[in-house]
């Protein structure tokens, strides 16, 4: 298992373990994470599973791909550190990744 925190934007640190292959979308949503919505289920075409990744996770992490960045332009207060969570598969190099959700979704 992948531990992956998500620290909510009351500031409320949530822990969890991800399983190997799913995404940190699908790891929210198991783990009722707070603000994640997530309406499209994971087909990179709602936008409302943005979240921030903690400033010493983005290298690992990585940017989005063209199209994932297409559908950021409808997030909310998009920064440099933005992804969508259901673009992000859980993988061992992530164990103890830390991504912070935004105030609110799209
Ligand atoms: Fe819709 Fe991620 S769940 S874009």
């Amino acid at each position: 298992m992948t531990k992956i925190t998500f620290v909510a934007a009351s500031g409320e640190r949530i822990e969890t373990q991800a399983s190997a292959g799913s995404t940190v979308m699908e790891t929210a949503i198991m783990n009722a994470v707070p603000g994640i919505v997530a309406e499209c289920g994971g087909a990179c075409t709602c936008a409302t599973c943005h979240v921030y990744i903690d400033p010493d996770w983005e290298a690992v992490v990585g940017g989005p791909s063209a199209m994932e960045e297409d559908m950021l332009d409808f997030a909310f207060d998009v920064k440099s550190s933005s992804r969508l969570s259901c673009q992000i598969k859980v993988k061992d190099n992530l164990d103890g990744l830390v991504v912070h959700v935004p105030s609110r979704q799209g």
